[in-house]
């Protein structure tokens, strides 16, 4: 049973014992979010991210869950994305495909990845494009305070840096407000080429998962999370701060293994 915590204003910890345990509570996370969204509002928007992620997510192919998931109210998205052809070993697009999408019956028509012929700045500008249509028509909802897209689910890893999406340490794009997708040529982590969603819209979702396992990370997810005073380094992830949804942290006893100031529940 995953040791649940809160933070004051830093969301919901669960950490979990075992990789295997915060596999199973991740799939039913995903299992019950996707229930109550088709059951509200007909239709469930999620946005993916890279990295270990997806692996993470897996027992969503398992059963129950590929059977009693509606998958086919399932509309996908990604957070961010490498500027690579779909059939690149980069590809977030790829790596969800083969890992989780091709082995359920997710509608084709439903999943939006984006334009991997032209550049990564068409590439941001295409994508903010389609789901500015998929707003007008509610598949995604809107934020009732700003104009923004109101994802069901935004899913997100963390890097050792602290970075989420493609969102990175002191870089310009943590200063985005009005673009919803925008775009990166010099990523730190490669490749170079990405495209991703801002903060406001990260900050707008319904839910938001910060997915985050092993040692590695352990000082990120501290300096993410604890009350670290006014010379905290800015990091991303500690930006991640849905307005009116709900955040929740899910993490491994390595990862969780520098935090401090959490209250725990039980
Ligand atoms: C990407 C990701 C990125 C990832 C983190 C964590 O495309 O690179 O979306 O934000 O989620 O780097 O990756 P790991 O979980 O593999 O460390």
């Amino acid at each position: 049973m995953a040791l649940v915590g809160v933070h004051r204003d830093r969301g919901e910890l669960r950490i979990h014992e075992s990789l295997e345990e915060l596999i199973t509570d991740l799939a039913d996370y995903i299992a019950e979010l996707s229930e109550a969204s088709v059951k509200e509002r007909g239709v469930f928007a999620i946005a993916l991210s890279g990295g270990s992620l997806i692996g993470l997510m897996g027992k969503l192919c398992e059963a129950p869950y590929n059977k009693t998931v509606d998958w086919a109210k399932w509309y996908i998205f990604w957070a961010d994305e490498r500027v690579v052809a779909k059939n690149h070993a980069d590809s977030n697009y790829k790596l969800a495909k083969d890992g989780l999408l091709s082995k359920v019956p997710i509608v084709p028509s439903h999943v939006h990845s984006i334009n991997d012929s032209v550049s990564a700045e068409q590439a941001a500008d295409d994508y903010g494009f389609v789901i500015r249509q998929l707003v007008k028509t509610r598949m995604v909802s809107v934020s009732d305070i700003c104009d923004c897209p109101k994802f069901d689910l935004i899913l997100l890893g963390m890097g050792s840096d602290g970075h989420v999406a493609s969102l990175f340490p002191n870089h310009s794009l943590l200063e985005e407000k009005d673009e919803w997708v925008t775009f990166i040529t010099d990523s730190p982590k490669p490749p170079p080429e990405r495209i991703t969603f801002t903060l406001p819209v990260i900050n707008s979702a319904s839910n938001v998962a910060v997915v985050v396992t092993g040692e590695s990370k352990a000082e990120a997810v501290h300096l993410a999370i604890d009350d670290v005073g006014p010379d905290c380094p800015v990091l991303p992830s500690r930006m991640v701060q849905p307005t009116k949804g709900k955040l929740v942290w899910f993490l491994d006893k390595p990862a969780a293994s520098k935090l401090v100031s959490v209250e725990f529940c039980k």
